[in-house]
């Protein structure tokens, strides 16, 4: 290939990475598989490095290509972040307008309104127009090197666009919030209720969770944004106001708040406040305030700041999301797993906008830790479109006459008896002809991740289940029309309807009918990885646990409710009714015949005949993979010249070790 060619080649191969990277971490929904994926980022890989084109600071493959970290290492600021003083009413917003006129002994200036983002302060650097590093903001001084999760931040420049009207400086130090929107908060929220993880309380939390992650995949999977509103040093360039420094960064082809405003007096501001109170309902992320600041930076630059904060900024907050009420009672509702969640009802009461009347009390551990009692005075919290939450009972209000709660010792729904497992923060029904558990499991059969069955709500589900027309998900295939027509609310278009859909949901791919089943532990991206290893229900089906646990990522507990699940009587039966009703999972994967399906390789040393990245996608075309470190789920060491360490770890461990001759012969080069 000549340069020209592998150039184009190089480009093209950047855009469909782009398109497949948006696919499976932003939208979760994947079009190629995972090995395929692999092998075209190791393409792109192999070709940037025998063809070096000066646009690799932007590549994909420098945004999610990281390897684990062992911990953070810590990064000094360049210049000190500072945070900002609160102001919570129209009066204090006021009197910051009176005390910055009288410090500035003049009248005549202007502020920039922003929206204040809930979500965590960053610090970036950019050496020669390129990302270097970028750190969570710590104590002000010092916080934690966050560089390859930031790189997964799709709208983060890792290159300052140069091409606009002002030069890119040497060294740059730019501030801004990173977040999480609130729809990527609840998609995930939902994958981890399925995964058995406890949801994050907000898309704080979620953003600082991800950031935090030493696997820079898993941050990947978290879709976070960014919005950049500082600069910090900047050695040789003089700005004159802040609204320029925000333009500037925007034609450096940094994400700036489309919402920020230059604002003349402090009238138009407290308009700009209530505006962005009554927006805030409809905006795709988290606000918590707006940040009203002094434009001009000499002005700034003369009023100082007082302790850490600057005095020419102020963090201009909304009323509380929170509010109180009274608890009127403790229900249980009962999950797809038989988990036992308490549930508050409260005095219904509005929360920044929204009236609630229902809280998550998540377990009894955390009844108990808040020691919450029923006819407490609570007060509650709602963040975005999160399940609202108690945080803390109002002692001062208590009368004496609140009673304990007693989590049942038999499920409210079935009336068996409930078990709280070592180690599990809930109490289970554990009779799987629970009604609730049934409902609960139609309804996760026909959601969309799973079979994605139109038609097929929560309502319909209990309604057929009630009318005891199906007892288990295989059922539903043999619902008729005219069954259907027995039941009210369904005439005759939405019994066609539903019988149709369910017809056409009958070839679902094999990673979604996995998920369908609802086994334990085993949520959408596990579901994937044993549908592109096992490549049919009926191998999965046949795996010990040995088989399980010798895939990447999946450990001895996944192992263990994947092979429980099918050894259970009537789950074997449902599994015989699908295949009478005529559902065939369709592979996602096709077959696998190659000597490398499944194995895993680690390299060490330097091969002879080809670059380690060319070996890669040898493999990984072969549908092996590749991983960076030796553990006892390695099928080969490959060792080239001058091994490390890995090679020791491979023979301690017993692994077979491969000659880079051998290696090719494997490989039939
Ligand atoms: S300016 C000295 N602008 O609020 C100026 N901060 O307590 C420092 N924040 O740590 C920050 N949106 O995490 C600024 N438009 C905005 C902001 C913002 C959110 C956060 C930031 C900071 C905290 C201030």
């Amino acid at each position: 290939m000549d340069k020209d060619a592998a150039w184009e080649k190089i480009a093209k191969l950047r855009k469909t990475i782009e398109y497949h990277n948006n696919r499976y971490y932003q939208q979760d929904n994947p079009e190629i598989s995972d090995s395929e994926y692999d092998r075209l980022m190791s393409e792109l890989q192999a070709l940037e490095e025998l063809y070096p084109d000066g646009h690799i600071a932007s590549s994909p493959t420098q945004r999610v290509g990281a390897a684990p970290l062992a911990k953070f290492s810590s990064f000094e600021h360049p210049s000190p972040m500072l945070s900002l003083a609160n102001g919570f009413s129209r009066e204090e917003i006021i009197d910051f307008d009176v005390r910055i006129k009288k410090l500035a002994a003049i009248n005549n200036f202007s502020y920039v309104a922003e929206p204040k983002l809930d979500g965590l302060a960053v610090n970036l650097v950019y050496e020669n127009g390129r990302f270097i590093r970028g750190a969570t903001r710590g104590d002000g001084f010092t916080g934690e090197d966050v560089s390859q999760n930031l790189k997964t931040i799709s709208t983060l420049p890792l290159q300052i666009n140069n091409s606009g009207s002002h030069p890119v400086p040497d060294f740059v130090e730019i501030r801004g919030e990173v977040y999480m929107e609130i729809e990527s908060l609840n998609k995930l929220n939902r994958r981890r209720l399925d995964e058995g993880d406890e949801p994050f309380a907000n898309p704080r939390n979620a953003a600082a969770g991800a950031l935090r992650q030493l696997d820079p995949k898993i941050t990947a999977r978290r879709p976070l944004n960014i919005f950049l509103y500082a600069v910090g040093k900047i050695p040789g360039v003089n700005f004159s106001s802040h609204w320029e420094v925000l333009q500037i960064l925007q034609s450096w082809g940094f994400p700036v708040n489309p919402l920020v405003q230059k604002v003349n007096d402090i009238n138009i501001f407290l308009e700009y406040f209530a505006r962005m109170g009554d927006l805030r309902k409809s905006l795709p992320y988290e606000i918590d305030g707006v940040v009203l600041k002094v434009n001009d930076l000499a002005l700034q630059e003369k009023l100082g700041n007082v302790s850490r904060n600057p005095r020419w900024a102020l963090a201009c907050k909304f009323p509380a999301t929170q509010a109180t009420t009274v608890l009127h009672d403790i229900i249980i509702q009962v999950g797809r797993i038989g988990s036992l969640t308490p549930v508050a009802i409260m005095e219904p009461v509005n929360v920044g906008g929204v009236t609630v009347s229902r809280a998550t009390l998540h377990n009894e551990d955390e009844i108990l830790k808040k020691d919450i009692r029923i006819g407490d005075t609570v007060i509650i919290q709602r963040a975005g479109d999160v399940i609202p939450e108690v945080v803390k009972v109002v002692l001062s209000r208590r009368t004496g006459k609140e009673k304990e709660f007693q989590m049942p010792s038999h499920c409210p729904v079935c009336g068996s008896e409930v078990v709280r497992e070592e180690g599990e923060v809930a109490r289970r029904c554990i009779n799987l002809s629970c009604p609730a558990q049934i409902k609960e499991n139609i309804k996760h059969f026909a959601s969309r991740g799973g079979m994605d069955i139109e038609g097929l709500g929560e309502k319909i589900s209990a309604q057929l289940f009630d009318a005891q027309l199906i007892y288990d998900p295989a059922d539903l295939y043999f619902l008729t029309k005219e069954k259907l027509l027995e039941l009210d609310r369904h005439g005759e278009k939405s019994a066609h309807k539903l019988i149709e859909s369910l017809q056409r949901s009958k070839n679902p791919p094999l990673n979604k009918f996995i998920y369908a089943l609802g086994i334990r532990n085993t949520g959408e991206h596990i579901a994937k990885i044993l549908a592109r290893e096992f490549g049919s229900i009926d191998k999965l089906m046949a795996a010990t646990v040995d088989d399980l646990t010798a895939v990447y990522e999946i450990g001895p507990e996944i192992a263990a409710s994947v092979v429980h699940f099918f050894s259970e009587p009537k789950n074997k039966t449902v599994m015989d009714k699908f295949q009478k009703a005529g559902v065939i999972p369709q592979a996602t994967v096709t077959a696998k015949d190659s000597p490398l399906q499944g194995r895993s390789f680690v390299f060490t040393g330097s091969l002879e005949s080809m670059p380690r990245s060319e070996a890669k996608a040898i493999v990984e075309q072969m549908g092996g993979s590749v991983h960076s470190s030796t553990t006892s789920k390695t099928t080969y060491v490959v060792a080239g010249r001058e091994p490390g360490s890995k090679l020791d770890k491979a023979r301690s461990l017993g692994i077979t070790i491969l000659g880079e001759d051998e290696f090719l012969k494997l490989v039939c080069r």
